[in-house]
């Protein structure tokens, strides 16, 4: 079975900086054009210049031959993103939206707020200049199960703004559940972006045969029934659905540790494993809407007029790495080595 579909687009990607910045940015150069590459660094990026400054670390990084590849920056919504900044954010032309994370809510999250209407005056630049909301939609009540935080915080924060700012368009960010499917279908101006991982994995593969840390992410992979909300809305074809990897490496020492950290990091394989999910979905004629016009179209771009060649092996081939090593010999665990053993990915 051989499909060929517009070179993807990776609508949210963590690169990192220095040393994992070098070790990772080629898997994301490898397979996608436009990458919105999130701000979550310490300290987080929150001015233009910073942006600007990181825009150009990430192109120096690239290693490979990859002139199609094109980051786009996000700010890190915090006081210090006043209007003006909104405004020099909207003109600079490589920022692509402004990232609202609830503090303390994922990693690197501390700057962050607790509510979005803390930002009124931000958020009303925002609308003003047609610059993307992207929110992290995960509520920090820590009375709240973890499976339920995304549902309340959408309900709570994001369903009020999206009816008092219908100006404002709004990414819900790496969606889990039914919640953030509707919630999306419901209002114009909302959009959402879905993993591989949520696309692919249910909370039972993290805990039901031994505890994988490795499948530890935000929002955490909710149950089987959400799981098929998303992949039922991501092979719909409905236009406001489309892939953001949310790519997030961590050194194994800090993944596979007492305290694990959160994050998949499936910059190599993702797009195998969303090619395997809508393969068993019977929906292989919506893979290229899902991953590289319906995102690109949300940003105000046309798909690409290049492409990727997919094929799915009748027979698994070998498995392919599950570490990457960093330059001082850092190791990071790779999601999806099954489905790269099924899949194989050409640039044409
Ligand atoms: C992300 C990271 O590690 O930067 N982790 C994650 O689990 N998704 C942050 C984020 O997007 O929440
Ligand atoms: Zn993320």
């Amino acid at each position: 079975m051989i499909l060929d579909i517009p070179v993807p687009d990776d609508w949210h990607v963590h690169l990192r900086d220095d040393e994992m910045l070098a070790a990772v940015v080629d898997h994301s150069a490898a397979w996608f054009r436009f990458a919105l590459v999130m701000p979550n660094l310490t300290p987080p990026i929150a001015s233009v210049a910073h942006a600007i400054e990181y825009h150009e670390r990430i192109v120096a990084a690239v290693g490979i031959d990859a002139p199609a590849f094109s980051p786009l920056m996000t700010l890190y919504l915090t006081p210090a993103v006043t209007p003006a900044e909104v405004r020099a954010a909207a003109d600079s032309g490589v920022i692509g939206g402004i990232k609202f994370y609830p503090a303390g809510a994922t990693t690197n999250s501390d700057a962050g707020g607790t509510s979005l209407r803390d930002f009124m005056p931000a958020l009303e630049a925002m609308a003003e200049a047609r610059m993307p909301l992207l929110v992290h939609a995960e509520s920090t009540d820590p009375a709240l199960d973890i499976f339920d935080r995304e549902a309340a915080f959408l309900e709570s924060e994001v369903g009020p703004l999206l009816a008092q700012m219908p100006e404002l368009s709004v990414t819900v960010e790496h969606i889990s559940t039914s919640t953030g499917i509707e919630m999306v279908k419901q209002f114009d101006q909302a959009w959402g972006s879905i993993t591989p991982h949520h696309l692919s994995c249910e909370r039972s593969d993290i805990l039901a045969n031994g505890l994988r840390p490795e499948l530890y992410c935000k929002p955490v992979i909710n149950s089987a029934e959400h799981r098929r909300a998303l992949v039922a809305a991501a092979t719909s074809g409905n236009p406001k659905f489309f892939l953001g990897t949310d790519s997030a490496p961590h050194p194994l020492s800090q993944k596979e540790a007492r305290v694990a950290k959160a994050g998949i990091f499936n910059a190599p394989y993702g797009l195998h494993v969303t090619a395997e999910v809508f393969h068993q979905a019977g929906a292989l004629d919506q893979l290229a809407a899902f991953t590289s016009s319906n995102g690109a179209i949300r940003y105000g771009r046309s798909p690409s007029k290049d492409c990727l060649r997919l094929e799915r092996l009748d027979e698994p081939g070998t498995d392919p790495a599950d570490l990457l090593t960093t330059a001082s010999g850092q190791q990071v665990r790779l999601f999806g080595v099954a489905e790269a053993a099924r899949w194989t990915l050409t640039r044409l």
